[in-house]
């Protein structure tokens, strides 16, 4: 196994998207950020220079972390953030998984711009377990603004909004052919007719699920998430941010130009944005021929998103499955959604929907995510530091009720205030957890991407409604079922997910939509260390940043 290591100069840099200039946070200049590409088992070491204005650290999407937490990156969850002229060196093995990760800031929203591919090709020796492609192509979803995401964030959290929408969302940073003044930086792929090619796509926008396609193409999916899935035809992709899936695409179609796009996926409405545009482009086509483009679903789809998330199966055949727990330790019920808040001293809440005495706030199972500032939450559990945080977040919501009834919406503010709290649930090493996801309709209904750190878990169903004990648990696929990082919460429904307590830190569970994380949708888990030194965190590196 080698040693890939990488530079991150991070500074500020004037960008022209849409005919305008924007100053935004960029990784060397580029945008997106430079693509990392390791081999399975080895050791990745990037050396972070921050020249920005801004706090900044940067999480490794879906890496395992096995006993290296303090590489994971979540400001003030696993690391204080590297001030503005401060230096961190972010290193970790990257082993058992294989497939397509990113890396991205974990500070504020400056994620908007600070991302980038993390792919991870099979150790020398070893193939895919799908046909060798005649090429591979990272595909990077995204949103751009034409103003700085840090200071329309700040500006949307003093006055209680919504995040505006973006002004056109993006392919490996580009807005594509549907928009004014982009055409001519289309992102561009040239194939060659007949052979197959492998797409890696990750969604990395701030704040909405995408669906994608391929005009007059068929998608095999045979990965999300770097976990290798059983081949799947489908002609649209759901993907919401966080999440990848790696497709094989081949070019049998007349030789031309095709359009692969994305548009939204969310249900708070019909939303009539543009879709944004790549070029397959065939060879030995002309390049002026018109391209086709795809017919993408209706943006409030929920069946076809609904379809696609549950057809995917894991591939029991890859030497790096595991079977989901068949028994659990630890059971927990845990709601997710958007609630409402009383107005802060400091904030105006002059834009919230519900007038200026409330804004909106989310939660998990009631309390409202608060990050610590004194100190990281993992060094607070490492060296045994009170006040950075509780030890009890609840099991169960405090209240239980038909959570995606609409009917409690004219109740919020009786029934589901959040308390603002820094709380865990503490974990024993190797225990086995269960967490039912279970949206609710505070206020609406919304399909929640809740991303765990430092593991992968199974989905092993997932539902509409409310979670039925009796009925739904025999549903369960303890078989074969799908292993992710990133679970799309059906809107107004529910996904239970198994994983194993193997990896002793404290890691963040949090939804992947930027917007409801600084409203509080968030937990972590805080897991022992094991009875041996390889099963426990070994202590900091002496460059971690502190607060
Ligand atoms: Cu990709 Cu905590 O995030």
């Amino acid at each position: 196994a080698a040693v890939v290591e990488h530079t991150f100069d991070v500074a500020n840099f004037a960008v022209t998207r849409l005919c305008q200039s924007t100053v935004v946070t960029l990784v060397n200049n580029s945008f997106p950020g430079p693509t990392i590409q390791v081999r399975e088992g080895d050791t990745l070491v990037v050396h972070v220079n921050n020249k920005s204005p801004y706090n900044i650290s940067i999480h490794w999407h879906g890496v395992f972390q096995l006993n290296s937490g303090w590489a994971d990156g979540p400001g003030y969850i696993t690391q204080c953030p590297i001030l503005p002229g401060n230096s961190y060196a972010y290193r970790f093995n990257v082993t058992g998984q294989e497939g397509t990760l990113w890396w991205h800031a974990h500070v504020s929203v400056l994620r908007a711009t600070v991302y980038g591919a993390l792919l991870i090709k099979p150790k020398l020796g070893r193939t895919y377990p799908f046909p060798r492609p005649h090429g591979e192509v990272p595909i990077i979803l995204g949103e751009w603004w034409k103003r700085n995401p840090v200071d329309v964030e700040t500006e949307a959290l003093r006055t209680g909004g919504a995040f505006p929408a973006a002004d056109a969302y993006t392919i490996n940073g580009r807005p594509g052919d549907m928009y004014n003044c982009s055409s001519n930086e289309t992102f561009k792929v040239t194939v060659e007719r007949g052979r197959t090619y492998l797409l890696r796509i990750i969604n990395a926008a701030l704040n909405n699920q995408l669906f994608f396609k391929l005009a007059g193409h068929r998608f095999t999916v045979v990965a999300v998430d770097a976990s290798y899935t059983k081949p799947y035809k489908t002609d649209v992709l759901v993907i919401a941010p966080g999440q990848t899936t790696d497709v094989l695409i081949t070019a049998n179609q007349a030789p031309g130009n095709y359009y692969m796009a994305a548009n939204t996926y969310s249900t708070l409405g019909p939303v009539n944005d543009t879709a944004t545009t790549a070029l397959l482009h065939y060879a030995t086509a002309p390049a002026t021929a018109a391209p086709q483009m795809p017919l993408l679903p209706n943006s409030t789809d929920t069946p076809t998103a609904h379809r696609f998330s549950t057809s995917l199966r894991g591939l029991t055949t890859s030497p790096f499955w595991s079977p989901p727990p068949a028994e659990v330790d630890e059971k927990m019920f845990v709601t997710v959604g958007v609630g409402a808040e009383a107005c802060g001293a400091d904030e105006d809440c002059s834009t919230s929907p519900l007038g200026t005495r409330f804004r909106l706030a989310a939660s998990m199972n009631n309390v409202s995510f608060q990050f610590p500032t004194a100190r990281s939450m993992l060094e607070a559990f490492h060296f045994n530091v009170n006040g950075i945080y509780t030890e009890d977040f609840p099991d169960r919501p405090p209240v239980e009720f038909n959570y995606t009834d609409g009917a409690i919406s004219a109740n919020f503010t009786a029934l589901w205030l959040p308390v603002r709290a820094t709380k865990v649930k503490k974990l024993k090493y190797n225990s086995t957890v269960e967490v039912v996801l279970q949206n609710t309709a505070i206020i609406t209904t919304e399909n929640h991407p809740i991303h765990f750190h430092g593991f992968n878990f199974h989905v092993v169903a997932q539902g509409f409604g409310n979670f039925d004990e009796g009925r739904d648990r025999r549903s369960f696929n303890l078989v074969d079922p799908q292993e992710r990082n990133t679970i799309g919460v059906p809107d107004g429904g529910w996904a239970v997910i198994r994983f194993r307590a193997i990896n002793p830190g404290v890691w963040f569970v949090h939804c992947h939509l930027e917007v409801h994380l600084p409203w509080g949708l968030a937990m972590a888990f805080a897991i022992e260390n094991g009875p041996t030194p390889s099963t426990s965190l070994p202590p900091p590196p002496s460059d971690l940043p502190r607060c």
